[in-house]
Parts: C-alpha cells; sequence; structure tokens
C-alpha cells in the first residue's frame, strides 16, 4: 500500500477567506476539490473549521473533526519547558538535546518533546497527515502564550530514511512510533485517530527499514514506542520503559539488530 493517499479523499471547497487556501491545499495535494454537496465517493475530507484545517470522515457525519493540536499538549504542563519525567524523558535520556521525531503524526509526542525544551525535527511521509501538521504549527506559531516558551519544531515532509540519507547532523536521538493495531483501553478518539491513519498511510509494515536506518543515522539512540504487549521491532532493545499502555524500547546507535 502507497502512503501517499491510501484513503478515497477530497478537499473540500471553501467559499470564504480560506478559498485560495483550499485551492491550493488541493493542487498541491494532487487531491479533488469539491463541493460538500458532492461528497460522492470521498470518505475523507481535508476542510477548514473554524480556521483550522480539519479531517473529516463523511461516512460517520456525527464524529468530530480530527486536526493537530500541538498547542493542546503543551499546554497540559504546569511549567515550560515541562520537567523530563516520565517513562518518556528516561527513553529520551539525559543528555539528549536534539531529536528527530520520524513518525510525527498527529503530533502529539511532539507536543510532549516541544514542552520538555527539546530541539524537534519532525518527519511525516504523508502529504495529507503532513498538511495538517503543517497547520498545526502555523497555529503554535501566533500562540502568543506559548510562542515565548517554546522553541518551534521543524518540519519535513518526506520518508524518514530518504531525510536520514541526506542528514548532514546527526540527532542526539531519533524517536519512532510506527502504526499498530489500537489498544482496547485507547480512547474513543485516540481509536479513531489511528483508524484514520490507518485508512491513509497503511499499517507501518516497513518499520523494521526505519528502525535500521535510524540506528546507522542517531548519535545516541534511537527510541521504539510500542504497545505494552507487542513484541520489539526488531532485536533486543538495550533499555526498556514501560508507560500505562505503551513502552518505550531504547536501541543502541551503530549496533544491527
Ligand atoms: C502511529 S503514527 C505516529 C503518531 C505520533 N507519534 C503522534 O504522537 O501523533 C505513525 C505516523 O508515522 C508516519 N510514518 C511511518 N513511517 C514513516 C517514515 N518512514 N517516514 C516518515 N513518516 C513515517 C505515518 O505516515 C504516520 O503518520
Amino acid at each position: 500500500m502507497t502512503h501517499l493517499h491510501a484513503a478515497n479523499i477530497a478537499v473540500r471547497r471553501e467559499y470564504g477567506d480560506k478559498a485560495r487556501a483550499a485551492e491550493a491545499l488541493a493542487i498541491r495535494l494532487k487531491l479533488p476539490l469539491i463541493d460538500v454537496a458532492d461528497v460522492g465517493g470521498a470518505t475523507l475530507m481535508l476542510e477548514y473549521r473554524d480556521g483550522r484545517l480539519a479531517l473529516c470522515d463523511y461516512r460517520t457525519p456525527r464524529a468530530k473533526p480530527l486536526f493537530v493540536d500541538i498547542g493542546a499538549r503543551i499546554r497540559r504542563y504546569r511549567s515550560l519547558p515541562a520537567p523530563k519525567r516520565g517513562p518518556l524523558a528516561r527513553a529520551i535520556g539525559r543528555r539528549t538535546r536534539s531529536i528527530v521525531d520520524a513518525t510525527a503524526g498527529w503530533g502529539q509526542d511532539l507536543g510532549m518533546f516541544v514542552a520538555m525544551g527539546y530541539a524537534v525535527t519532525a518527519v511525516e511521509r504523508s502529504p495529507v497527515i503532513a498538511a495538517l501538521l503543517a497547520d498545526g504549527l502555523a497555529r503554535l506559531a501566533v500562540d502568543t502564550e506559548l510562542r515565548g516558551p517554546i522553541e518551534l519544531p521543524r518540519l519535513v515532509v518526506a520518508d524518514a530514511v530518504h531525510f536520514f540519507a541526506g542528514l548532514g547532523q546527526p540527532p542526539d536521538c531519533i524517536y519512532m512510533d510506527p502504526m499498530f493495531p489500537p489498544k482496547r483501553k485507547q480512547s474513543t478518539l485516540a481509536k479513531r485517530r489511528l483508524r484514520v491513519l490507518r485508512q491513509l498511510v497503511g499499517d507501518g509494515a516497513d518499520c523494521r527499514q526505519l528502525l535500521a536506518s535510524a540506528l546507522g543515522t542517531a548519535r545516541n539512540r534511537v527510541v521504539v514506542k510500542r504497545p505494552d504487549d507487542a513484541p520489539p521491532v526488531a532485536g533486543q532493545p538495550r533499555e526498556t520503559y514501560t508507560g500505562k499502555l505503551v513502552r518505550y524500547d531504547v536501541y543502541q546507535p551503530g549496533r544491527r539488530c
């Protein structure tokens, strides 16, 4: 399955101040631009809702639109930079300053890295998800409350394996969160985010290749997020940190796995 547009997706034609933006988006992503009355075969629609780019699932009309909200993640912390505590921060390591989030997705882990004050590059290969991320980052950039205390991440729209191949300065840490089956205990919203992602980008069957490439690139460590009951992506991690529903497997660069 291609990671480009696996699902049947279109951009909704807008008539207000977002008319140009919607047209440009449809051209850039090579997606049809349609009126909402002509939804037809499109099951997913990119559309502007309250000034935010959102992904709407037209098969379940009552489902809330999905959008990237990095600011909401950051606001969960009482102070910024947020304390580097808990299994994720321990997996990332005390000496880490720079992180490449190789699978940025909905930007939720990215928000935690930004809140904790790391210098982050976010990589996402699905152009649709990357457009949602870019919109979320643009809103973060004009968030007067947050833009002082945080460092804005850089977004790269590419396959991380290709991005690593052209990278000059290696990051201290590479983080990856490949697709995995929804967990029973996850919230409904988390399950929907995963279901829609799977429709768009497939099931992450190439994550071993991504791990191998990350191990040949990172300076200090590669961290892989896994469901707590799933086997490691490959080999034996050097360390493992367990959270509520997930664990973080830490690998040492330069080692084959
Ligand atoms: C499970 S989601 C990540 C969710 C993310 N950690 C979050 O907190 O929202 C996996 C994402 O990684 C992207 N992805 C998978 N393999 C990739 C690769 N080799 N390069 C770039 N992006 C990749 C997929 O397109 C998908 O958006």
